[in-house]
């Protein structure tokens, strides 16, 4: 873990509440693996106090790049950097998609959870069959399709709710079909809880590897507050930011 100051190289509005933040930040960089993420100080002031965890979209040294939606105030105002700016950044944090050498493997993104998922297909992609399902509530929420077309995918499978893009409805609803069809040996997945939850029950009786990259509010990041636990099945609490953020799927207590 590196706590780096980076310097902006690149800040871009994608549209609607996305931006891209390319960042030198060489030692978090040199050490990121997919899946890992970041606490970002958002301000030098106490407003707001806590940083903010950010997943990893790529990384190849000396620049880290993050995607993010505009949610509230902190998100609000990273958004206001510029290229020049610095920016205190604690990293990499929590633990990664394992490789998998010779799996074929399907990435399943819900909106910005395309970020843990896209470093893994940058990072992993020339080795493997990497499959992507890719959704979100219309066009406008997927503004990185064009950067995932530059991935090397054998499929590329895109849902969105208002049939702005792709096949219409929701990426769970093609879930069933493409895991028959293409027959992948594990998922890997990142996105809202309630997809992640009906990702879940789907992929129940299928014999597949789930793994699931979660959210939770954060505080340290680093396994010293506990304020980011989620229960388990076996009724234990595990950290999101040192035990995971990536979990079996079938290990995690899902809302019901
Ligand atoms: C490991 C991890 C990786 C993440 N990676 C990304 C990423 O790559 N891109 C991205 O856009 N976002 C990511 N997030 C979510 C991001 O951290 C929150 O959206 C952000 O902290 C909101 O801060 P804010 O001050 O703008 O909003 P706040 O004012 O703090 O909250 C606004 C809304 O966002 C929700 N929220 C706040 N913090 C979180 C959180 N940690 N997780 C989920 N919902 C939250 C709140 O419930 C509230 O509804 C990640 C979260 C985690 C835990
Ligand atoms: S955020 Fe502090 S223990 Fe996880």
């Amino acid at each position: 873990m590196h706590d780096e100051r980076g310097l902006i190289e690149e800040a871009r509005s994608l549209g609607g509440d996305y931006h891209l933040l390319k960042i030198v930040a060489p030692r978090i960089a040199g050490a990121a693996k997919p899946g890992n993420f970041v606490m970002v100080r958002i301000s030098p002031t106490l407003d707001p106090l806590l940083r903010r965890p950010l997943g990893i979209l790529e990384s190849r040294p000396p620049y880290i790049w993050l995607y993010y939606q505009v949610r509230g105030g902190g998100t609000r105002l990273l958004a206001g950097h510029r290229p020049g700016d610095g920016l205190d950044i604690l990293g990499p944090l929590g633990n990664s998609f394992p490789e998998m050498p010779g799996k074929r493997v399907l990435l399943v993104a819900g909106g910005r959870g395309i970020v843990p998922l896209f470093h893994y297909a940058r990072a992993y992609g020339e080795r493997r069959a990497l499959l992507l399902l890719y959704g979100g509530r219309g066009k406008t929420d997927l503004p990185l399709l064009e950067r995932i077309r530059s991935l090397r995918l054998e499929r590329l499978f895109i849902f969105s709710e208002d049939g702005s893009i792709g096949l219409k409805g929701r990426l769970t609803e093609g879930l069933e079909k493409i895991v028959r069809e293409e027959r992948p040996d594990a998922t890997l997945s990142c996105g809202p809880e309630a997809m992640l939850a009906a990702l879940a029950a789907l992929l129940k009786p299928f014999p597949t590897h789930d793994l699931a990259s979660l959210e939770a509010r954060m505080a340290c990041g680093f396994g010293a507050c506990h304020g980011c636990v989620v229960p388990t099945v076996s009724g234990a609490l595990r950290k999101v930011c040192d035990e995971g953020p990536v979990f079996p799927l079938e290990e995690i207590q899902w809302p019901t």
